[in-house]
């Protein structure tokens, strides 16, 4: 695969043990249709991006080459770069990462037309405008790293927009919202991470994809969890988030469609329809604390978590780590027993079996294991004849007289027990 490569490839690791194990790894068997497509797609449209998959299991060296952990795994190899797929798998979306990895780093834009032509297919996109410059390499080599979530483009002065005013030149733009922000070497530190920062709108329906890459950002994220069939809360609340965009640069507004996964994510069980903001940079999070009418409300609760008077919930420490341990565990019994009810009972019930028969061997072991393993080696003829001694011994045993029979019986079968 590595030697000799010089087209672009993207490839799939799945992980298949074989076809039983399979519910292992649903995440592969439903991506593997998508997948297909993909493939069919880029070959039609004679895209230079050729599409493979690979069992992980069967090229395991070439899977910890390329830092695979995860399955399945998406992948685009350009020169010597590989470039991970995190986004939704849909065929749309993977075909549109493949397109933007594959072509041009960094984008011309030639003329007006091209500008809005841009404008209207992308909600969020990066320009450089000048000539070259120490600026513009760190433009190339931000975008090297980040082509995998977005695009970028360079321009003249004159074809941007007349509405964009530049007190300096060069400079690097990002255009969103409606608007455009410029970078401020000074301000916003360094160029890639003011870019990951940047690269989202400021209202975006959030799903665990983008809350992931959120994370990356050291943001807050305020979003409201609501029902997707009643979105009277959003009307009356939310869209006004909106109006609060920019009131701190680190503040990202959303709204996530039923309570699954934030309640994975918490591990906290919230009704909806609510507003959870969450601070990436520790992984706390502030739950609203009473009923929100209006915008008002919604700053007033924002400031109050800035200002600290909102109590924050979860956070990192080792108490949160082991609740997730033991969350995700319990989750993972549930979600087996659910995909796979028969897997499920083999998985546990067996241990737990031999575990009840070990229990249960060293429970009579100790009390009358003896006697049982006795009655084994004799033979059927015997048994009553046993039986009746037996009976004998217990109806002896309240008597005093016949008190040391068993006693002197007992030790000796247990040392018959240690011997085998
Ligand atoms: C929708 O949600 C609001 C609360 O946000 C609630 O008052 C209303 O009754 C709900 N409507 C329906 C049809 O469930
Ligand atoms: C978010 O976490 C960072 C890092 O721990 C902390 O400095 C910041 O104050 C937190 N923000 C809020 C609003 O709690």
């Amino acid at each position: 695969l590595c030697k000799g490569f010089h087209t672009l490839l993207m490839v799939i690791f799945f992980f298949f043990f074989n076809k039983f194990y399979a519910p292992w790894c649903g995440h592969c068997k439903k991506l593997e249709p998508i997948w297909n497509e993909v493939g069919l797609e880029m070959k039609s449209i004679g895209s230079p991006v050729k599409v493979g998959k690979m069992d992980a299991t069967s090229y395991s060296s070439i899977a910890s080459e390329f830092g695979v952990r995860g399955y399945p795994t998406i992948k685009l190899l350009k020169g010597d770069l590989a470039y991970n797929y995190r986004g939704p798998r849909t065929k749309d979306d993977i075909i549109e990462f493949a397109h933007r990895v594959s072509g041009a780093l960094i984008r011309p834009l030639p003329s007006q037309q091209m500008f809005e032509h841009v404008q209207k297919r992308h909600h969020v996109f990066f320009v450089y405008i000048g000539g070259e410059s120490p600026l513009k390499e760190k433009y190339i080599d931000a975008a090297s790293e980040l082509i995998v979530y977005t695009y970028f483009f360079s321009a003249s002065e004159e074809v941007v927009p007349e509405y964009v005013k530049l007190k300096e030149m060069p400079a690097v733009l990002v255009f969103k919202d409606d608007t455009y922000f410029v970078y401020d070497e000074y301000e916003d530190g360094d160029l890639s991470s003011w870019i990951n920062r940047e690269r989202f709108q400021s209202y975006l329906t959030m799903d665990g994809f983008l809350l992931y890459e959120l994370g990356d950002t050291g943001k807050l994220v305020a979003i409201a969890v609501i029902d997707e069939k009643n979105t009277s809360f959003l009307a009356s609340n939310v869209i006004q988030f909106m109006a609060l965009d920019r009131l701190d640069m680190d503040l990202q507004f959303g709204h996530m469609d039923g309570n699954d996964y934030i309640n994975t994510l918490l591990m906290d069980d919230l009704t909806i329809p609510t507003v959870v903001v969450l601070n990436t940079s520790n992984q706390q999070y502030f739950l609203l604390d009473r009923q929100i009418k209006n915008a008002e409300d919604m700053v007033q609760f924002i400031n109050n978590i800035l200002d600290g008077t909102v109590e924050a919930q979860g956070g990192d420490s080792i108490l949160q780590r082991l609740k997730r341990i033991v969350f995700d565990a319990k989750s993972t019994i549930v979600s087996i027993f659910k995909s796979s009810p028969l897997m499920g009972c083999f998985l546990f019930g067996l241990p737990l079996g031999v575990i009840s028969i070990m229990c249960y061997g060293i429970y009579t072991a100790d009390t009358d294991g003896g006697y049982i393993e006795e009655r084994y080696e004799v033979s059927k003829s015997e048994i009553e004849s046993q039986e009746q001694i037996e009976e004998s011994k217990e109806q002896q045993g309240p008597s005093s007289g016949g008190s040391l029979v068993p006693t002197v019986q007992e030790p000796k079968d247990v040392l018959e027990k240690k011997k085998d």
